[in-house]
């Protein structure tokens, strides 16, 4: 007789690699110490894998709006949506949110997993979902609930798409899933691309806004905005945990879809309500987004900082044009040791490994915030460079060009940024290749990576060779052996 629990029995990846001393994940934090410095085993650490890129959830505003909600409504509604968890202040929310994503209306729901499950109403048996492979977790979970058929594309292949389009059903409802700006890579969706098959192929576009929502286009309205194809775009979902410094999730789009979604969507109907402590952070966060735009600009020109020092030193960065930072590394073992050695040298960032990622293209994910200084961000590349170096990730001296990335700023950026002006970027004199979203890949002379280097201009310093050469083997329990999760949970 099988033992459903045998397999909590057998699971030795956590064991092996506590055993290691290379565990990164459920790392309590005891303290915010800053904006953003955590106290982390009795130490000050940078924080460097926040997703509160606008640096809101500890803004005076936000945690007044939060704490007055408490006092007068209480802790939680304990209670669903549809039955006796709705407040004036969700409506309330719900009509900013409307009105800022410019969509007919919106609903809130208690956590971005659960808008993203929510969608799972809107299709099932006979309609086919054309899903990005990269997509979020709950993306894909939203499909398996569903009972469509789930045809998944290779991440970021347009033209791939378009023929299993054309080689599908006329009849069936189609619907294209997609994130917006894509969790662990930081890259975009081509958006364009996407509407204009959705078009020509009678499918719906659904995007997940949860990483380009309120830090990327003129106004926030994240990548449809950036892109220009908001029309295109038939429903938007949202997680309020990432640029509204709360938690919560929304989806947005054509008011009859919305009623609809308030009636049949389970995750919505059958959950308890979001708290009215994070209704109201997430309006005063939504006040904060529409009155400093300069913040989102921060965010970019400090994450444009971070991936050309790390890529002056060598580092692969892939193609991000947002505030996430991929550090690729490739061997789990060697990323699991990177994560654990950043740390102890101050830095507190992300490790994305299998299943979360490809096999063999584990990475380290940075982040930084509007919070952090650009002398924060110097020291988080130089962590990474010290790191880097130890473990063979990078040669021992920088080479002598590098490949420097732009940010995806708005069309129109304004005239100045965090009060100073907007210098044209150094990378343009460069040779350059298009890619979605703008410039991407100026390749650069090794006295312009110092120019370009940081935002504040800092040169990385050049260390002494470290005796630690490049393909130096990894502690036992290399690979496959730290998949701490099933294949179809996704760890980000
Ligand atoms: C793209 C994306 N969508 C949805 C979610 C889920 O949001 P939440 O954390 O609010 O449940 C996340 C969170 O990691 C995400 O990265």
């Amino acid at each position: 007789m099988t033992d459903i629990f045998d397999k909590c029995r057998e699971y030795r990846a956590y064991q092996t690699a506590v055993n290691a001393g290379i565990y990164p994940y459920y790392h309590p934090i005891a303290d915010w110490l800053s904006a953003t410095e955590v106290s982390i085993d009795g130490r000050r650490v940078l924080m460097a894998g926040s997703n509160d890129y606008l640096g809101l959830s500890r803004h005076p505003q936000v945690v007044s709006a939060a704490t007055r909600a408490v006092s007068r409504f209480g802790a939680t509604n304990s209670g669903s949506r549809l039955l006796n968890g709705t407040l004036t202040l969700h409506e309330h929310l719900e009509s900013r949110l409307a009105a800022f994503l410019q969509r007919e209306a919106a609903v809130v729901v208690t956590t971005g997993f659960q808008a993203n499950l929510a969608i799972a109403a809107l299709f099932g048996r006979g309609d086919i979902v054309f899903a990005d492979r990269d997509n979020h977790a709950s993306l894909a979970d939203a499909v398996q609930l569903s009972g469509a058929v789930h045809r998944r594309y290779p991440h970021g292949d347009v033209d791939r798409l378009g023929r299993m389009l054309a080689a599908a059903d006329p009849a069936a409802g189609k619907v294209i899933i997609t994130d917006g700006a894509f969790s662990t890579g930081g890259d975009l969706a081509d958006l364009p691309g996407l509407a204009a098959l959705a078009r020509a192929h009678g499918a719906r576009l659904i995007v997940d806004g949860g990483h380009d929502i309120g830090l990327l286009g003129e106004r926030g309205r994240g990548a449809p905005e950036y892109f220009a194809v908001e029309h295109g775009v038939d429903l938007v979902t949202v997680t309020l945990s990432k640029c509204f410094g709360s938690l919560g999730g929304v989806l947005a789009g054509p008011a009859e879809v919305i009623r609809y979604l308030r009636h049949h969507a389970r995750s919505l109907v059958f959950a308890a309500s979001l708290p009215p402590a994070n209704v109201a952070a997430a309006i005063a966060a939504l006040d904060i987004i529409e009155a400093e735009p300069e913040r989102r600009y921060r965010v970019l020109d400090l994450a444009e900082a971070l991936h050309n020092g790390l890529r002056a030193y060598g580092f692969d960065t892939g193609m991000s044009q947002t505030a996430i930072v991929p550090v690729r590394i490739g061997d789990t073992t060697l990323c699991l040791r990177f994560w654990t050695e950043l740390l102890a040298e101050g830095v507190f960032a992300n490790a994305m490994i299998p299943p979360g990622v490809a096999e063999g293209q584990a990475l380290i994910r940075v982040t930084v915030t509007a919070e952090h200084t650009t002398d924060q961000t110097a020291r988080i590349v130089e962590a990474l460079a010290t790191v880097g170096r130890r473990l063979g990730v990078i040669p021992p001296v920088p080479p002598a060009t590098f490949h420097a990335v732009t940010m995806a700023r708005p069309r129109r950026s304004p005239e100045t940024v965090s009060g100073r002006r907007r210098k044209p970027h150094a990378g343009r004199e460069g040779k350059s290749r298009t890619t979605v979203g703008g410039t991407h890949d100026d390749v650069l002379p090794a006295d312009a990576r110092v120019m370009t280097a940081l935002v504040d201009g800092r040169r990385p310093r050049h260390h002494r060779p470290v005796p630690h050469a490049r393909g130096r083997t990894p502690p036992a329990g290399r690979g496959r052996a730290f998949r701490f999760a099933g294949a179809r949970t996704q760890l980000r």
